[in-house]
């Protein structure tokens, strides 16, 4: 054997400290941003039947779920509204007593430090489910952007600390960035839904937030999965128009995305671990199939290794958990 030439890689691997001393990528709790579904009603707490875990919470049961979101150290909430009218217009989304404007109000109040991140998109407010206003079953783009601006003027004005614009119409960074600046938010970052493909993975969440398009699909308007350069071309705009930080969505399937948005482009990062993501790991779990923790932390994991510096998932609070043991 002593005349052969190899490296030893094994060496750096040999006991659980010492590959934790050469260990290239850590998961912090701070990288974590829960997503939480308020619903409009009293006194319910209810599973979503495709997501075991997760609840969408009426405001009376909210701020027990904040309180351990705080208590694992999680520092960031992202907020959807089930609320209880809907309409061609989404009116419920920019009602500066609706439930995502409540709801703020109310984390804020009896937590000011807690990021407070809106989701701003039409979806779930629309009575036929799409993510902006219809015009003979097309999804109109600049008729959709005042009522989106609104939205997030209302979101900010209930005190939320960050806007992530989710609806995909172009011209969605611009045009919320001048309102909320007009309106005096020039403080207020625009998390913006820069990289967001037309998946399947979404379909759990359309469950819990009650958003599934009532005729065709979201395909004029989010990304095709196919598509790398055309990810290339909406960052690139969602930064001219301001953005501050740029999601890529879903995570898991799209890590080549997110490694090439980290290497051309210079700002925060944040992967969206979806809901079909969550809820492939749920189902494998509960059958006794996969390991659950372990393969939720090499996923997360993975993720930071692509290059994402923040992640939304669903996950967040087993994750705290795991991570402070
Ligand atoms: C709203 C929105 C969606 C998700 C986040 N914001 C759904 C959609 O585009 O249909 C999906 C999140 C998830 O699947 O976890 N437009």
């Amino acid at each position: 054997m002593s005349d052969l030439q190899f490296d030893r890689h094994r060496r750096l691997r040999i006991s659980e400290n010492m590959r934790a001393l050469v260990r290239e990528t850590q998961l912090h709790t701070e990288d974590l941003i829960y997503p939480i579904f308020v619903l409009e009603e009293e006194g319910k707490r209810s599973e979503v039947p495709s997501m075991p875990g997760i609840y969408q919470l009426s405001l009376d049961l909210l701020l027990e779920e904040i309180e351990e979101v705080v208590q694992l150290g999680i520092r960031s909430v992202l907020l959807f509204g089930v609320p209880k009218e809907k309409d061609a217009v989404g009116s419920e989304a920019y009602n500066d007593d609706g439930i995502i404007q409540q709801a703020t109000r109310l984390i804020k109040e009896h937590y000011p430090d807690l990021i407070v991140v809106a989701d701003t998109c039409l979806c779930e407010y629309t009575d036929h489910g799409h993510c902006g206003v219809i015009h003979e079953h097309f999804v109109d783009n600049d008729e959709s952007l005042p009522l989106l601006v609104q939205t997030a003027i209302s979101q900010a004005k209930a005190g939320a600390d960050i806007i992530a614009p989710s609806n995909m119409m172009d011209g969605f960074v611009a045009a919320i960035r001048k309102g909320l600046d007009d309106a005096g938010f020039e403080n207020i970052p625009v998390m913006s839904y820069a990289i967001k493909y037309s998946s399947a993975f979404y379909g759990p969440f359309r469950d819990a937030a009650g958003s599934t398009p009532q005729f065709g699909d979201r395909k004029t308007y989010q990304m095709d999965p196919a598509n790398r350069l055309e990810a290339q071309r909406e960052a690139e705009s969602d930064i001219q128009e301001g953005a501050d930080l740029l999601i890529v969505k879903p995570a898991m399937t799209y890590l080549d995305i997110v490694r090439e948005v980290r290497d051309r482009f210079n700002l925060p990062v944040v992967a969206y671990n979806v809901s079909g993501e969550y809820s492939m790991v749920k189902a494998a779990a509960q059958n006794g199939w996969i390991d659950e923790k372990e393969i939720v932390l090499e996923k997360l994991t993975s993720m930071k290794r692509a290059g994402a510096d923040l992640i939304m998932t669903y996950f967040a609070k087993d994750v705290a958990r795991w991570i402070q043991n």
